[in-house]
């Protein structure tokens, strides 16, 4: 048995998914919907919103050390997933996202992956700003395979194969990767909203953080941009307790199964697929994406 964790000590069980509003979720999320649905933004609350497994760490890292001017130690004050609250967690032994963000001090860096439908309406009546990061899903799947590993509040995600069936059928968390990438993307046409992709952030993380603090509408020194690509590269991110989950109990995060930041790079999936795998999905790619103006790029 792990020891006492000053976290909360629960078991964490594996559980099959529930559905709210015909997307999987985790049943205690589900419990909780009711207060995430009368949530109360704030104008000056900014909005993460991702598929899961798309870099929402990464971006989250990076908004609170542009919040922060690029002060590292102000950035390790707490854990990441207490400086930027998930919206809609809740988990029994720690408090709830809505618990956190109604504690927190504005400006708040709220983080979600509710598909678009599913945001409590609140944002769009305070016309809230909004940063989406997409991840090519091959990539995604990948991570998210490990993921289901490593964090138990998860079903078991079975072979890599049954995984990507799995994936392919929309039944994982969070449901259709393609329903939620392309439901923000034809947001982005009305509302104040900021679409990046990881794959950009990997090829060019400071124009992508240019782009940010433009969209921010805010002036940094050259210097501190430097500072902020440099915390939060992949390398430094893994060895930061603040930013990478290892202070969660092992209950409900396994890093010796696989760590949260795992490898971090574009194009992962070609060690994994088979020629069979890779072409099957590639089908559904194209079913679903075609005619969109949507373009994921598959590797760096
Ligand atoms: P891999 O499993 O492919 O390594 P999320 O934060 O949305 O859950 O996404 C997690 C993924 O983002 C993991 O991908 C993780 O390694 C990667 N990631 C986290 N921080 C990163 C960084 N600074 N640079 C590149 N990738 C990062």
């Amino acid at each position: 048995r792990d020891p006492p964790s000053a976290m909360g000590e629960q078991e964490v069980v594996r559980e099959e998914l529930g559905n709210l509003h015909g997307i999987p979720l985790y049943k205690s999320f589900i419990e909780g919907w009711p207060q995430v649905e009368a949530f109360q933004a704030r104008p000056d609350d900014l909005l993460i919103s991702t598929y899961p497994k798309s870099g929402t760490t990464w971006l989250s890292e990076i908004l609170d050390m542009i919040y922060h001017d690029g002060d590292v130690e102000k950035c390790r004050r707490d854990a990441i997933f207490n400086r930027v609250p998930f919206l809609e967690m809740k988990m029994a032994g720690l408090p709830s996202g809505v618990e956190l963000l109604e504690k927190a001090p504005s400006p708040r860096l709220v983080k979600t992956h509710l598909p678009v439908q599913l945001l409590p309406t609140s944002f769009w009546d305070k016309d809230c700003k909004i940063i989406y990061v997409a991840r090519n899903p091959k990539d995604v799947v990948i991570s998210y395979y490990y993921f289901y590993q490593m964090a138990k509040m998860h079903p078991d995600p079975g072979t890599l194969g049954e995984f990507l069936d799995t994936f392919m059928a929309g039944k994982v968390a969070y449901g259709s990767w393609y329903e939620h990438v392309q439901g923000w993307w034809k947001k982005k046409k009305e509302k104040k909203l900021l679409y990046l992709f990881y794959e950009d952030m990997k090829k060019d993380p400071r124009q992508e953080v240019q782009k940010i603090l433009q969209f921010l509408g805010k002036e940094v020194a050259e210097e501190t941009v430097g500072r902020i690509l440099h915390h939060t590269s992949f390398q430094e991110m893994k060895k930061n307790p603040a930013a990478n989950y290892e202070t969660l109990p092992t209950a409900v995060m396994d890093h010796s199964l696989s760590p949260f930041l795992r490898k971090g790079v574009s194009g992962d999936w070609k060690n994994h697929f088979t020629v069979a795998q890779n072409e099957c999905f590639d089908q559904q790619y194209w079913e679903h994406m075609a005619g969109s103006d949507l373009h994921l790029q598959m590797e760096v």
